[in-house]
């Protein structure tokens, strides 16, 4: 019998979605009949606006439609993305420089597979969303952490990125507003976080799913535009599924120099050839149309980021600075690790998280799947009712730690 093992060193390294395992946990209890409230799930708790479906439904009678299409995504839905960029970024791009994925997840995946060769570093801002990692090791490359924390709102400072520069640093990952602690770098910063990249001639691939959710004085910035000096070492990682609550339609897009999105585009069409040609006329609705959809949900968030923040920090032994973007709060739990609490004494957050999900029925994501440990991920796209009830049960437990 061959010894050899079962699953690939490469796929076995994977490890599961920790964001979806809370998720699917809290589903599974609820599924039993137990209250519990969720904060683990990244997508907005709205329905898709009408419009949108309704692009759907119509391309669904086209036999066109029936058929494959360019796997580099349909030449109409390029232009678009490319007219959104520029309006939403004002980043001058050619239809030929987009690729529509399925999903932003399959762009994370491609640009990584893309860009890097063995060994190749990247620097990764830490607490940074799940499924980074996970694309920069099945690439081979090495991620490289740059830790940020509560102190400066999780915001790294060039010096930070400096100190973790080293000559096989081939890209620099940048995400405003960020997944898991929405924060949001402002207009100089990113310019001068840009121009060190192009100093050192680092490739820049930014994330900008988030760009349409800021909240207060913020103001999302893309990085391409604001450090023209990059020239053509940027790619820009974005999609449908945040701004027009499409999450489970799958579009997505990547955005580069031709060369890069051609190679990319050769790897999809090997992989996964057109994502769906349904999906793909829904998200030219989306973004061909206005922004109104997301100004309505981004009000509902905004109350909610507050009432959150507020709530969080009136929790002794949590400390919540206050995030500017995207849908999540990520307080510190660091003094509560280590204490007695119903007769346990949890040594690391995702041990208090289980607890929590026990004894409060409340699901939150530790801050272990975000690469810091000593911290909680709310996401606060739930109903203000669930959110206030949820907080307040979580609080009420959490007190009782001596
Ligand atoms: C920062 C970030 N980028 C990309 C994505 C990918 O989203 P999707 O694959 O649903 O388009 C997500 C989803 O959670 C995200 O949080």
């Amino acid at each position: 019998m061959s010894t050899r093992p079962r699953i690939s060193a490469r796929i076995s390294a994977i490890s599961e979605s920790a964001t979806l395992a809370v998720d699917a946990k809290a589903k599974a209890m609820k599924a039993a009949g137990r209250p519990v409230i969720g904060f683990g799930a990244g997508e907005p708790d709205f329905s898709t606006p009408g419009y949108i479906v309704e692009a759907a439904i119509q391309a669904a009678r086209e036999p066109r439609f029936h058929k494959y299409t360019p796997a580099g995504g349909l030449p109409e839905l390029k232009q678009a993305i490319a007219d959104k960029t520029r309006r939403d970024s004002g980043y001058a791009v050619e239809a030929s420089q987009v690729l529509v994925t399925n999903g932003g997840k399959q762009a994370v995946y491609e640009v990584f597979a893309t860009l890097l060769d063995p060994g190749d570093e990247v620097l990764v801002v830490a607490p940074y969303w799940t499924t980074y990692p996970e694309a920069i090791k099945l690439a081979g490359g090495v991620q490289v952490d740059v830790v940020t924390d509560e102190s400066t709102g999780y915001l790294a400072s060039v010096e930070q990125l400096e100190a973790a520069r080293t000559e096989r640093t081939k890209v620099l990952l940048f995400v405003s507003p960020s997944n898991p602690t929405g924060a949001v770098y402002s207009p100089e910063e990113t310019a001068a976080i840009g121009r060190w990249a192009a100093e050192h001639g680092l490739w820049v691939v930014t994330d900008e799913i988030y760009e349409h959710l800021v909240y207060g004085g913020a103001e999302f910035t893309s990085i391409a535009t604001a450090a023209p000096e990059l020239g053509d070492r940027v790619v820009i990682l974005n999609g449908v599924a945040k701004t027009y609550a499409m999450t489970g339609w799958r579009v997505g897009w990547l955005i580069g120099p031709s060369d890069v999105v051609k190679a990319a585009t050769n790897l999809q069409s090997h992989a996964t050839s057109n994502v769906s040609n349904v999906s793909q006329m829904a998200a030219l609705a989306a973004v061909s149309g206005d922004l109104s959809a997301v100004a309505e949900m981004r009000t509902a968030f905004d109350r909610r980021r507050q009432t959150i923040v507020r709530m969080l920090n009136e929790i002794p032994g949590v400390f919540c600075p206050e995030p500017k973007g995207a849908f999540y709060a990520y307080p510190s739990v660091k003094e509560l690790v280590g204490k007695e609490l119903r007769g346990r004494r949890p040594q690391s957050s995702g041990e208090l998280a289980e607890l929590i999900l026990e004894e409060a029925e409340v699901a939150v994501v530790p801050g272990e799947a975000f690469g810091t440990p000593g911290y909680f991920r709310l996401s606060y796209a739930l109903g203000d009712d669930d959110l206030v009830e949820g907080v307040s049960r979580m609080g009420k437990l959490l007190s009782e730690a001596r």
